[in-house]
C-alpha cells in the first residue's frame, strides 16, 4: 500500500511527481504530499485526503523550475490520516525528506533511542523514524548514511530520499516493498512504486531487489547492495503498456473502463497458447516438462480477494480434467496451519499485483518446503514473478480501479489454460475433448464481448429497485459457487453494502433464516448440471417471499415464474459459465454504486496492491 515517486532530471519535477501519483492513487489516498529541492532548501507541501487537495494546496509551486523531488500517497497504517501524518517526513534540520511504503516494524525501540538522543518528532509514523535514524549518521555521505540506517531497521520499505546538500542525488532503496525505476536518456532519472507512473515518460524499467539501493541521477542510476555496498548490474526491461493504457478513455470509471476490456483481456491472455486443431496448450514458461510433471502429486493454489475466487474456479477445473487433487488456501491463512506440502506438490499463486504480501510470504514458504511454484500474474517483473520458478502472465493491461475485474476473467482464462495442460500431460483427456474446451475457451472471449451491453441495459432496469438495499445474498452452485463469492465481494467493496455469497444448497443449513420480503438475493442459475438443484434452493427463497434475481440461460421461461427481475445470458459451454457469470455480478455492483454516488474506483479503506501482512 502507499505509492511514492521521486524524479532528478531536466524537467519541472512538481507536474512529474503529480502525474504519477496520479497512477499510483489506486494504492492508498488516505493523504498524499510532495517535497523538491529549490533554491537550496526543501519545499514540502502535504494535505489530508485525496491528490486533489494536494493539487489545489501546491496552487503556483506547480509551476516551480525545481528539477528534483518525491511524492507519496498514503494508505494509513501507524498513524491516523493526518497532515501531521503525511509523508514526506524530515529529520530535525529540515534538510532531509523521505517517502516510504511499508512497515518499519521496529519502529517503536528506534524511536525512543532516538529521542533519547535528541531527536524531535512531529508524528506518529514509523516512517518518520527514518528520517531522523538517517539524519543521525548523515556526514557527509547520503549513500553511506541511508545504508547505515536501513542496517538497523527490521521490516519492509521502498523509499526515496532528498538531502538539500547533495541537490543533484536522488537515493532509492527496498526491501519486501516493490520499487522500480524509469530509465530516460535525455529526461533523467524515475523512480515509483508501480509502472503505470512511470509511463507517460519511459516504458524501459528496472526492477530493484530485496536489499538493493539504487543512486538516482540526471545521467542515469547505480545500483548498490545495502548490506555490503558493492556495485550491482541489472538490464533494463521494456515495458508492452502505454500511457494511454492506464488512462479512462472516456469512460465514467477505471472499473467499468475495465469491465469492457475485458473481452481483449481474455483474447490477450489466451492468444498463442492454445491450439484450436489439436486442443493443446503450450505454457513453456512455466518450465514443467514431463519429468517435472510426473512428480506433482497434488496441487495448492494460493491467493487472496478476488484471486482466491479464480482459485476456488479453477480447482473444479484441474481436479475434472487433470485428476489432480487441488487445495484452495487464503494466502493469509496458509502459513499458519500445518502444511504438507513438498516437492509432490505444485504451487501455484495467482495474483494481479504480484506484490500482495500474504501471497508472497505463502509461495517464499512453499518454496523453503521444496514446492515447485508457479505464479499466475498481471504485473510484468513484479516480486512474485521474479521469485517464482514460472509465471504465466494474464496479459489484461493494467488494472487502476481498486476493485478487480479483468484480471479476474484473465485469470479464469490463464487458469483453464493450465487445466488443459495439467490435463494433456497427464493424459487425462482426449483428443476431442481437448478440441472442444479449447474451444470453448476461444469463444468467451467474443461471447462476453456480444454480451457485455446486453447485459448493461438489464443490470440498468434493477437499479431502481436495488441501489438503496441494505443487504445482498448471493448464491451459485458447483463452479458458480466462487462467482457468488465474488459478486459479494465486488458489490461490498465498492457499494458498501452488505453483502454474502452462499453455495445455494448450504442456505438451509443457516443463511435462510435471514430471508423476508426485504432480502434480495441474486441466483446463478445456468442450464448446467446442477440447474434443478439450483432451481430447488431458488424455491425454497421464493416460498420465504425474498426478493430473487436470477441470471439464467436465454429462453429458460421457468425463471420468469419465480420473479420478474432475470438477467438472461446465451447457454454456452458449461465450463465457461463462471466467466460469463461474472459480467452481471461486476455490472450490479457497478452499477449500483455508481446510483449510490460511491467513489468507485478507489472505495474507502481500501487499496489495490495489499503489500503490508
Ligand atoms: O493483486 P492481488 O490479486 O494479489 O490482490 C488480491 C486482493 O487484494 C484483491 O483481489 C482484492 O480483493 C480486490 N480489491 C478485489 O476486488
Amino acid at each position: 500500500m502507499c505509492g511514492i515517486v521521486g524524479y532528478v532530471g531536466s524537467k519541472r519535477v512538481v507536474p512529474v511527481i503529480f502525474e504519477g501519483l496520479k497512477r499510483l492513487e489506486y494504492r492508498g489516498y488516505d493523504s498524499a504530499g510532495i517535497v523538491y529541492l529549490e533554491n537550496e532548501a526543501l519545499v514540502k507541501f502535504r494535505c489530508e485526503g485525496k491528490l486533489i487537495n494536494l493539487e489545489n494546496h501546491v496552487g503556483e509551486a506547480y509551476l516551480s523550475s525545481s528539477c528534483v523531488g518525491i511524492g507519496h500517497t498514503r494508505w494509513a497504517t501507524h498513524g491516523a490520516p493526518t497532515t501531521d501524518n503525511a509523508h514526506p517526513h524530515s529529520d530535525c534540520s529540515g534538510k532531509l525528506a523521505i517517502v516510504h511504503n511499508g512497515i518499519i516494524e521496529n519502529y517503536h525501540s528506534l524511536r525512543e533511542e532516538l529521542r533519547e538522543r535528541g531527536h524531535k518528532f512531529t508524528s506518529e509514523t514509523d516512517t518518520e523514524v527514518l528520517a531522523h535514524l538517517i539524519e543521525e549518521y548523515l556526514e557527509d555521505d547520503l549513500v553511506k548514511a541511508v545504508r547505515l540506517a536501513l542496517d538497523r531497521v527490521e521490516g519492509s520499505y521502498a523509499l526515496g530520499v532528498i538531502w538539500t546538500e547533495e541537490p543533484h542525488t536522488l537515493i532509492a532503496a527496498r526491501n519486501h516493498s516493490p520499487l522500480v525505476l524509469g530509465v530516460h536518456d535525455e529526461a533523467g532519472s524515475f523512480m515509483a512504486s508501480d509502472i503505470p507512473a512511470l509511463l507517460p515518460y519511459t516504458n524501459r524499467v528496472v526492477f530493484l531487489e530485496d536489499g538493493e539501493l539504487a543512486v538516482l541521477t540526471e545521467k542515469g542510476h547505480t545500483l548498490f547492495s545495502i548490506a555490503t555496498g558493492e556495485k550491482k548490474e541489472r538490464g533494463e526491461v521494456v515495458i508492452d503498456w502505454s500511457a494511454s493504457m492506464a488512462e479512462k478513455a472516456g469512460f465514467r470509471h477505471f472499473m467499468l473502463k475495465e469491465i469492457f476490456e475485458q473481452p481483449q483481456a481474455i483474447a490477450n491472455t489466451i492468444s498463442g497458447r492454445v491450439n484450436l486443431e489439436t486442443g493443446e496448450v503450450t505454457l513453456p514458461e512455466i518450465g514443467l516438462d514431463d519429468q517435472a510433471l510426473g512428480k506433482i502429486k497434488r496441487i495448492f493454489l494460493v491467493a487472496c480477494g478476488t484471486s482466491w475466487h479464480a482459485a476456488l474456479v479453477a480447482k473444479y477445473w484441474i481436479e475434472k480434467w487433470a485428476r489432480i487433487p487441488v487445495e484452495v488456501d487464503i494466502a493469509s491463512e496458509y502459513r499458519y496451519r500445518t502444511l504438507i506440502v513438498d516437492e509432490s506438490v505444485l504451487t501455484v499463486a495467482i495474483s494481479q499485483s504480484g506484490e500482495t504480501a500474504d501471497t508472497l510470504a505463502g509461495i517464499r514458504l512453499a518454496g523453503k518446503l521444496g514446492s515447485r511454484v508457479v505464479t499466475i500474474c498481471n504485473v510484468v517483473g513484479s516480486t512474485m514473478t521474479r521469485e517464482a520458478d514460472g509465471t504465466i502472465y494474464t496479459h489484461a493491461g493494467p488494472e487502476i480501479g481498486v476493485a478487480s475485474t479483468k484480471a479476474f476473467t484473465a485469470q479464469l482464462a490463464a487458469l483453464f489454460l493450465l487445466a488443459l495442460f495439467l490435463a494433456e500431460k497427464k493424459g487425462t483427456i482426449d483428443l476431442e475433448k481437448r478440441q472442444e474446451l479449447a474451444k470453448a475457451l476461444v469463444g468467451i472471449g467474443p461471447v462476453v464481448e456480444k454480451e457485455l451491453p446486453l447485459i448493461q441495459e438489464q443490470i440498468g432496469t434493477l437499479i431502481d429497485s436495488f441501489y438503496d438495499c441494505r443487504d445482498f445474498l448471493f448464491i451459485g452452485r458447483g463452479m458458480n459457487f466462487p462467482i457468488a463469492l465474488e459478486g459479494a465481494l465486488k458489490l461490498k467493496e465498492i457499494s458498501y453494502i452488505h453483502a454474502e455469497g452462499y453455495a445455494a444448497g448450504e442456505l438451509k443449513h443457516g443463511p435462510i433464516a435471514l430471508i423476508d420480503k426485504e432480502m434480495p438475493i441474486l441466483a446463478i442459475v445456468p442450464r448446467d448440471g446442477v440447474y434443478s438443484k439450483v432451481i430447488s434452493n431458488v424455491e425454497e427463497i421464493k416460498a420465504r417471499q425474498g426478493r430473487l434475481v436470477l441470471l439464467g440461460s436465454r429462453g429458460d421461461t421457468q425463471l420468469r415464474t419465480l420473479t420478474d427481475d432475470v438477467i438472461y445470458l446465451p447457454e454456452i459451454h458449461e465450463e465457461m459459465n463462471p466467466i460469463l457469470y461474472t459480467i452481471p455480478a461486476q455490472l450490479l455492483a457497478y452499477e449500483i454504486a455508481a446510483r449510490r454516488g460511491c467513489d468507485v474506483d478507489q472505495p474507502r479503506n481500501l487499496a489495490k496492491s495489499v503489500t503490508v501482512e
